[in-house]
């Protein structure tokens, strides 16, 4: 059966067939399911996620979907040079070549669509959803997500800025005293331009329309530097998103690694399902990852702790959202329906 039939078959009996399931499937005693809210509409996204939250509220109030609206918040985020962890202007992997990951999910369907590996298409959360639209599949990677992306008129074009090339250019020449790439002298290098940490980036944007659907996306150049085809969390569902429209959203940022070993978004949504707030689901899932750290001592800081980023943002059918980071410090931008600001996530370790 092509996608289209059976999504219009699905369409044609949506009304009977999610009353039959809430009528003849009792959920389990211990799962809470929470009868929609009409009127609330919220967007809530990561910290370089403002633009994305004003312009999917925009969206949302004039009827749109929340998947459109959360992707063409993004979308702003995947232009931006500026930001050098999404999308055009992304850092490249160890070749100077940007590759791209992300995912979207719609709570209406339960359908899901991604990415991995995505070269020379700057808005790879557009593909996403094409792959969920269009396709029988859920992820496609590499040259066939690029040959996918072109069959549906994406032009290619290179996603590495000068920037970018030079940031990376500086990592390289600083890998090894013992190769033939020498950096400039110090005072020749701009302060940007010295020698990059490694970084994830990313920028996931979850919503609830006025009807109580649920929606999200996540999207990110992945891990600076990184093993060319290296995947991260992003374009996994169940890793770095994960919606179900009848109990919530969540999705992440940060090291895509040890999320894809915990099935951290799944997990968040579960756990609001259980009947935890949005920012307790959030800190129950990084301490299930941190108890799980403790097998890889390498990634251990000296008391124990993980040595790294890994961040949740959650929204539920009621509206209510919260986020929580593995360390401080860290920021989510949330649209309430009146008013976009940063806020400040929730923690499970307070950094020095
Ligand atoms: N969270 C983004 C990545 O690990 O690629």
């Amino acid at each position: 059966m092509s996608r289209y039939s059976r999504r219009e078959f699905i369409k044609a009996g949506v009304g009977l067939g999610a009353a039959s399931i809430v009528a003849g499937k009792a959920a389990p005693a211990s799962i809470q399911t929470t009868p929609a809210t009409t009127g609330v509409v919220r967007v809530v996204s990561s910290g370089n996620g403002i633009r994305a939250t004003e312009k999917a509220m925009g969206l949302l109030k004039t009827g749109a979907d929340p998947l459109d609206a959360v992707i063409a918040g993004v979308n702003i985020v995947e232009d931006d040079p500026d930001d050098m962890s999404v999308g055009y202007g992304g850092l490249p992997n160890e070749d100077g070549i940007v590759e791209l990951d992300a995912s979207v999910m719609h709570g209406p369907t339960h359908d899901a669509g991604a990415v991995a590996s995505l070269r020379n298409i700057r808005n790879p959360s557009k593909v996403a959803k094409l792959v969920m639209e269009r396709s029988d599949h859920v992820l496609l990677v590499g040259e066939g997500a690029l040959r996918f992306a072109k069959a549906h008129g994406f032009k290619e074009e290179d996603l590495l800025t000068e920037k970018a090339r030079e940031i990376w250019l500086r990592w390289k020449e600083n890998l090894s005293e013992g190769d033939n790439w020498f950096p400039p002298p110090p005072e020749k290098m701009a302060a940007e331009l010295r020698p990059f940490l490694f970084t994830y980036g990313t920028i996931n944007c979850v919503a609830i329309n006025e009807r109580g659907d649920l929606a999200g996306v996540t999207t990110t150049s992945g891990l600076s530097f990184k093993i060319p085809g290296r995947v991260g969390d992003s374009p996994i569902i169940g890793a770095g998103l994960y919606v179900d429209n009848e109990i919530g959203a969540a999705g992440s940022t940060g090291r895509g690694e040890a999320n894809i070993l915990n099935l951290g978004s799944y997990s968040v949504v579960d756990f609001m399902g259980h009947g935890l707030s949005p920012e307790e689901a959030c800190l129950k899932t990084l301490e299930r990852i941190a108890v799980k750290t403790k097998l890889e001592p390498r990634l251990l800081t000296e008391d124990g702790r993980p040595s790294f980023g890994l961040n949740f943002y959650a929204i539920n059918k009621k509206g209510e959202y919260g986020s929580a980071c593995m360390w401080s410090g860290g920021k989510y931008a949330v649209h309430d329906g009146a008013e976009n600001r940063l806020r400040d996530s929730a923690y499970l370790y307070k950094g020095k």
